[in-house]
């Protein structure tokens, strides 16, 4: 969700202001992918990196987050939205982890959407937690060495792990990059970069990003049985 800085410097008014518009962003995003039927959204909402904004931007955000859990809690349960969190979640000061780890657990059992908070976030800080879980288990006795293949990974990737691996990546403000974002599970996913800042980001626009998925061949290594049967002829 990038942008959100530009947005506000664009109006000569603060980064804060520019959060608050990408604040309400992700609200109407989240409602339109619940209506439309997405089953799993993740949002990368406060990177592992970001710790290192100056304070009160960092202030503004957790202030945000907060805010976003209790005025979006009851939406989230009449909604059937499951609310998760990945990334390292001991670093978010308590009050935000309170409200968080309590709309968890009240939204455990539902099961139409799942929307994934990525917060204090890294994909690489992701992948070397999960190494550090098989070594664990290695010194432990529990696993041989032998043992560990994408599988063994995959299953201790929390981002993929419950959601499974993501289908669509969009990206705005027109940076083309992952940022550290679902680094293992983006393995096959399909990349769509929007011009837009994120706080403009809207219903045309998620629209747009999945005709474009839509209209994507996805191989993951293979060869389309088309075009076999079109080689071999
Ligand atoms: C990147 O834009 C965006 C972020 C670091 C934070 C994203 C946060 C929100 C959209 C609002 C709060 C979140 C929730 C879930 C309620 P940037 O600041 O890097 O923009 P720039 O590149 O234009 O400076």
């Amino acid at each position: 969700m990038d942008g959100n800085g530009r947005w506000a410097q664009r109006r000569g008014e603060g980064r804060t202001s520019g959060h608050r518009a990408g604040s309400r962003s992700v609200r109407k995003i989240v409602r339109l992918c619940r209506r439309i039927g997405v089953e799993a959204l993740t949002l990368y909402a406060f990177s592992f990196q970001n710790w290192n904004r100056p304070d009160h931007e960092v202030e503004s955000l957790m202030g945000l987050l907060t805010e976003f859990l209790i005025e979006e809690r009851q939406a989230i349960l009449d909604n059937g939205i499951r609310l998760e969190a990945i990334g390292e979640l001991d670093q978010l000061p308590s009050t935000v982890r309170a409200v968080l780890d309590a709309l968890r657990a009240e939204s455990a059992h539902n099961d139409d959407m799942v929307l994934t908070l990525a917060l204090s976030y890294g994909g690489q800080e992701e992948i070397a937690r999960a190494a550090q879980a098989l070594a664990r288990e290695v010194a432990a006795g529990n696993l041989s060495a032998e043992d560990i293949d994408v599988d063994a990974l995959r299953a201790r990737i929390p981002s993929i792990s419950d959601v499974g691996e993501p289908d669509l990546i969009i990206r705005t403000s027109g940076e083309q990059r992952l940022s550290n974002f679902l680094l293992f599970g983006s393995a096959y996913a399909e990349l769509y970069f929007s011009s837009r800042l994120w706080p403009d980001f809207g219903a045309d626009d998620l629209f747009a990003a999945i005709a474009s998925f839509q209209g994507r061949e996805r191989r993951f290594g293979l060869v389309l049985e088309r075009d076999a049967k079109a080689a071999s002829r």
